[in-house]
C-alpha cells in the first residue's frame, strides 16, 4: 500500500473508533489483548516501594515478562525504583492511604471494568488498622473485593498477602488480621478461582521498614521474595507451560 493509501486507512479507522466507541476496544487493550493480566493492588505499600520493580525482574529472569502485562488506572514510579529491567511495565493500582473497605464498597469494580485482570495480586489492611477498623471488617471488605474480582472475571487467581509489620503505631491490629487470612483464604479458594498465601510477615523486622510503615530495599526484597515465586507459578500455569 502507498503511504497515502495507509494515512487515509489510519483516517478512516479513527473515524469508525470515535463513531462507535463502544465497539473499538481502546488501542492499548488490543495491542496487548494476548498479555497476561497482573493487577498489583494495595495501599502506599503497593504504590510508593520497589518491590513491582524487584518482582518484574523475576518475571524478565524467568523469561516471561514478554508475555505478562501489569494493569491498573496508575502507573507511576515515585521511589524511582531501578530494577535491573529498564522498561518494566509501571502500571498498578496501589493507592496511598486508601483502606481496603474502601477499595471494596466504592472502587474495586469499576477498576477491574477499566483494567481487568488474570491474576491479581493484594496487600491491604494496614490503613484500614491505622483507622480503627476491626479485624472483621476488614476481612469482610477482603470477601467483597474477591467476590468483585471473580464477577469481572470467574477465574482471577488470587495472590493475598499477610501483611508487613509496623513499627508506627500498635500492631495488634496487624497480627490479627494476620491471624485470620489463612482461614478466610482457605474458605474461599477454588480450583476456578485459586487464592494462595503469600508471607510477607514472617522474617520481616522492623528493619526492613524505612519509616515504620514502608519498606526500604531490604523490605522490598521480602515481599519480592515472597510474592514473585508464587506469581511466576501462576504464570506458567495459565501460559500453560506447568
Ligand atoms: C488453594 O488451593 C490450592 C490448590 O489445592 C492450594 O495450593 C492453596 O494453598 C490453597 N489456598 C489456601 C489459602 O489454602
Ligand atoms: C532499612 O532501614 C533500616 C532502618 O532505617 C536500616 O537500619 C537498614 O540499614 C535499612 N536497610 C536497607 C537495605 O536499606
Amino acid at each position: 500500500m502507498h503511504t497515502s493509501q495507509l494515512l487515509a486507512a489510519a483516517v478512516a479507522f479513527a473515524g469508525l473508533a470515535i463513531a462507535s466507541p463502544v465497539q473499538v476496544q481502546p488501542v492499548e487493550e488490543r495491542q496487548t489483548a494476548q498479555k497476561l493480566r497482573i493487577m498489583p493492588l494495595g495501599d502506599s505499600i503497593t504504590e510508593i516501594t520497589c518491590w513491582r520493580a524487584l518482582v518484574w525482574d523475576q518475571l524478565a529472569e524467568a523469561k516471561l515478562a514478554d508475555q505478562v502485562q501489569y494493569v491498573g488506572s496508575q502507573n507511576s514510579n515515585p521511589q524511582n525504583c531501578k530494577p535491573a529491567t529498564a522498561n518494566w511495565d509501571q502500571h498498578h493500582e496501589g493507592h496511598s492511604g486508601w483502606l481496603a473497605v474502601d477499595i471494596a464498597n466504592n472502587y474495586l469494580t469499576g477498576w477491574l471494568q477499566k483494567t481487568p485482570a488474570d491474576i491479581v495480586m493484594f496487600m491491604l489492611g494496614t490503613n484500614d488498622v491505622f483507622r480503627g477498623k476491626s479485624t472483621a471488617d476488614i476481612i469482610a471488605a477482603y470477601t467483597k473485593m474477591v467476590n468483585i474480582m471473580r464477577a469481572s472475571n470467574p477465574k482471577t487467581k488470587i495472590i493475598v498477602d499477610l501483611v508487613i509489620p509496623l513499627s508506627a503505631g500498635s500492631s495488634s491490629g496487624i497480627t490479627a488480621l494476620n491471624a485470620a487470612i489463612p482461614a478466610w483464604a482457605k474458605g474461599l479458594n477454588s480450583t476456578e478461582s485459586p487464592i494462595i498465601l503469600a508471607d510477607c510477615n514472617t522474617g520481616f523486622k522492623t528493619s526492613d521498614l524505612r519509616d515504620g510503615v514502608h519498606p526500604n530495599a531490604s523490605g522490598d526484597k521480602i515481599i519480592a521474595s515472597r510474592v514473585g515465586p508464587l506469581l511466576l507459578n501462576y504464570v506458567r500455569q495459565s501460559l500453560g507451560k506447568q
